[in-house]
């Protein structure tokens, strides 16, 4: 069924081209044609080449890997089994759940504001559950809040790249009109014998929790480790990050410099997952970029009895429909990680679940055919579409005080999430020339990002970014430390249902996280949960956020095993 690339070249749309450029220009065109035409090939029908049991090079699954310090390695995979360890790790997390470590929007810098002392609470709590951790690593501060556990290795830093975890102490807060639809209340942490329920429990304080018992397990093993092993747990992930995760990272990066640590695990949107009817293990390698985008129109006020044609209401709803009929068109790029999963849902998919039509049309949309329209690529996606695309939202709308009155301002606020393949310039390059040629419809004067919104001009219109992130650097799937992570999923997870095999592949994050301040430091960094999310329904940020906690339990033998592996390649 599946075309070889051979074959797949549409010729109807080559060949006359192809003869007249060789006619008019000579042999050397022909050449550079033919080079052309074998490029392209290698995108067309691209995924139609795959089916499963293929045998490919796409998609390479690594083995598994053991450490080799079986001695550890057994310590800890009993000691995780053990009832008396997952009684007391579950309490841990209760406890620390207990303490409602909020981050809000609007608050005032540490030391000033009297809300952020609870994380006070947070670090003495660490360190009255953790008593042999903190006599074995050192302890920093960067801006009060923000630890720091370095477990010094035997091999120096700058020979053996120290590895990170990364974890935040906040939650996003509780509406006081929310707690009466939670199940159990948000911060008593309960455990009903199956299930820890509260604010925190997946979004961060398991991954938390998680890490720092993986560093007691392995010092009370007697392991020493070659390479250093930092923790760090920031304070105001949810919010902008600034008041720990930026100086987490400045502390680090003057310790260990450019491109000074091995790895970065931090937490994910995904973890272990089933689609396509597939069990796949996924790892976030790279982060969408982020832009707010402010649109202020102004125009002269007056009395409602004497209105212009268009006033500033009128002209802001213009721009909105404008935007909204001009979205950002969706793309197949082999920058994008997902192109790669794609790649892997289409050697180890079934064929009824990934059906061949939804490959075609992949495959013809990843060779930028442009007879693909933008609807049959999305329904081709389903769920997918955002991975493959810039989106953007109107969150916000103001204008007009009173009936009778003429509004002078109107205003809106839209957040844009953006592909990888994408910039911050790129997508204000395509607002400005929306909105400028509607601003020259209606006589008004423009504004456009980086230029200041004159208040003495009265008719004008003006774009502003506000908290612009460009999209993350991607981290190499060929790089050491992606290997060691495969091969420690592939050791230690499980593929879910029936499946006989867990996939590891490549995936795209569509929210940020606290690695945003840390790119300078690695290019490997890696957002994995290590549970199965189809079980952990993804209930962050809502009611009812909670983790399993036969899962639970187990992720410090991923993290222990991880450690012992990235250990295992130090000379
Ligand atoms: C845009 O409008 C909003 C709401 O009216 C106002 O708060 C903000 O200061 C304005 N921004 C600029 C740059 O004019
Ligand atoms: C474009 O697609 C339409 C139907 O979707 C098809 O009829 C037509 O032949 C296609 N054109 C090319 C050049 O492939």
């Amino acid at each position: 069924m599946a075309e070889t690339p051979n074959q797949s070249r549409d010729k109807s749309s080559a060949s006359p081209w192809f003869m007249r450029s060789a006619l008019a220009i000579g042999l050397a065109v022909v050449f550079i044609a033919l080079l052309n035409n074998a490029r392209q090939s290698s995108t067309s029908h691209w995924l139609e080449s795959y089916g499963p049991g293929t045998e490919s090079e796409t998609c390479q699954q690594v083995p598994k890997l053991s450490p080799t310090n079986k001695r550890v390695e057994t310590y800890i995979r009993e000691t995780v089994q053990s009832a008396e360890y997952q009684r007391e790790v579950i309490k841990k997390l209760s406890g620390i759940i207990q303490i409602p470590s909020e981050s809000y929007d609007e608050l005032g810098p540490i030391g000033e504001d009297d809300r952020w002392d609870i994380f006070f609470q947070i670090e003495s709590y660490l360190k009255d559950t953790y008593p042999t951790v903190f006599q074995n690593v050192k302890l920093d501060h960067a801006n009060t809040h923000g630890l720091i556990l370095t477990w010094q290795g035997s091999v120096s830093p700058s020979q053996a790249k120290p590895i990170l975890l990364l974890a935040h102490q906040d939650v996003v807060p509780v509406l006081m009109e929310n707690v009466k639809d939670w199940t159990h209340p948000p911060y008593d942490g309960h455990y009903d014998g199956e299930i820890i329920w509260g604010r925190g429990a997946t979004d961060d304080k398991g991954y938390l929790i998680s890490i720092i018992e993986t560093l007691d397990l392995l010092i009370k093993s007697g392991f020493t480790p070659k390479r250093t092993v930092i923790l760090a747990f920031g304070c105001d992930e949810e919010i902008s990050g600034e008041n720990c995760g930026r100086p987490i990272s400045n502390f680090l990066h003057e310790q260990y410099g450019n491109d000074g640590i091995y790895l970065i695990m931090d937490e994910g949107s995904t973890g272990i997952q089933r689609e396509f009817d597939r069990s796949f293990a996924m790892i976030g390698v790279a982060e969408k970029g982020y832009l707010d985008v402010g649109i202020n129109v102004s125009s002269t006020g007056g009395h409602a009895s004497n209105p212009p044609d268009h006033n500033a209401i009128g002209i802001l709803s213009e721009i909105v429909v404008a935007i909204e009929n001009n979205p950002f068109l969706g793309k197949i790029t082999s920058k994008n990680p997902m192109f790669h999963f794609l790649e892997c849902a289409a050697v180890y998919a079934a064929g009824s679940s990934f059906p061949m039509s939804d490959r075609r049309t992949l495959s013809k949309a990843a060779a930028q055919d442009n007879n693909i329209s933008q609807k049959q690529l999305d329904q081709a996606l389903g769920n997918m579409k955002y991975h493959f695309r810039t989106s953007q939202s109107m969150g916000k709308i103001n204008g007009g005080v009173k009936i009778n009155a003429i509004p002078e301002t109107a205003s809106t606020m839209v957040n844009l999430r953006l592909a990888v393949e994408t910039s911050i310039a790129q997508v204000e390059a395509h607002y400005e020339s929306l909105v400028k040629t509607i601003s020259r419809k209606h006589g008004m004067v423009f504004k456009g990002f980086h230029s200041t919104c004159d208040p003495s001009v009265s008719r004008k219109i003006c774009l502003f970014g506000v908290d612009a992130l460009e999209p993350a650097p991607i981290s190499p799937a060929d790089a050491e430390s992606y290997h060691i992570l495969s091969g420690t999923i592939k050791n230690v997870l499980k593929p879910l249902g029936q499946d006989d095999e867990l996939i590891v592949t490549p995936y795209l994050m569509p929210a940020n996280t606290d690695t945003k301040f840390f790119w300078a430091l690695t290019k490997n960094i890696y957002r994995f949960t290590p549970v199965n999310l189809v079980e952990n329904l993804n209930r962050a940020h809502t009611t009812n956020e909670f983790i399993r906690a036969d899962e639970f339990v187990r992720e410090p033998l991923f993290f222990a095993s991880l450690i012992l592996n990235s250990d295992d390649v130090v000379d």
